[in-house]
């Protein structure tokens, strides 16, 4: 199980991208308790920032045991299962301080697996129990055209959304701001968007440190 771990956490492409823990870091600031779909090292960030619950979702049978070694003697941490399904099945009606999705994988590549009328979205399901769950949730990899595609179902239903700069593969913070009730959201009620939200030019030769755009802030909710 040792060398899992170590696998796990060393294999190219997996683990966090430079400067993302230190915008997580900041991200959780202040915050007692943390959703998080897809633990690994974003967990230990939280573990280091000091906070006091960490309720983190596998879905992956191998990479669920593989978090629960890395974090067996952390008490601060969880390890649950969920379903890869559109609504999320997941062991948990809590509410947290902020959510962080970087699970499922969602690259085209990787047998990503597609939910019917969301084939244009990664992580869409996620982000959504994430929002019913916490009031600010992090999106990883958000320059990415389909956690784009998310972006634009979630701005159409009414959550508001901005890049953080300074990743290589983009962190959107989302919150549900204007939803006026976001437990019964349907989701659905995405269907009337297929725009992705647009991707930021990324400005040559230096890493921006102010956030970059937003996503629509005047848009109307979507009553539920
Ligand atoms: C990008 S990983 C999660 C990373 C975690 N948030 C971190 O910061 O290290 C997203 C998903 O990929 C899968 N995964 C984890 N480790 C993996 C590995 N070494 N190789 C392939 N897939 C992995 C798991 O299903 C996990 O939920």
């Amino acid at each position: 199980m040792a060398d899992a771990i170590a696998e796990a956490h060393t294999r190219k492409g997996t683990p966090l991208h430079n400067g993302d823990e230190q915008l997580l870091a900041a991200a959780v600031r202040g915050a007692k308790s943390v959703l998080e779909f897809g633990p690994g090292d974003s967990t230990q960030v939280f573990l280091d920032a000091g906070v006091e619950r960490i309720v983190s979702l596998e879905y992956i049978d191998k990479w669920l045991e593989v978090a629960r070694e890395r974090f067996k003697d952390e008490p601060r941490v969880e390890i649950r299962k969920f379903t890869d399904t559109l609504p999320v099945v997941a062991e948990t009606d809590e509410q947290f301080d902020v959510a962080f999705v970087d699970a499922p994988k969602g690259w085209p590549l990787q047998n990503r697996h597609k939910h019917e009328g969301y084939e244009d979205c990664s992580r869409f399901n996620t982000t959504l129990f994430a929002l019913q769950h916490a009031p600010v949730v992090y999106l990883h990899d958000a320059y990415r055209p389909l956690e784009r595609g998310t972006l634009g179902r979630l701005n159409a239903m009414g959550f508001q959304f901005e890049f953080i700069d300074g990743t290589h593969l983009g962190l959107a913070r989302i919150t549900r701001r204007n939803v006026i009730r976001p437990d019964s959201v349907d989701p659905q009620g995405a269907q009337e968007s297929r725009s992705p939200a647009p991707r930021p030019k990324p400005e040559r030769g230096r890493v921006p440190k102010r956030k970059r755009s937003r996503g629509r802030p005047d848009s109307e909710p979507v009553s539920a």
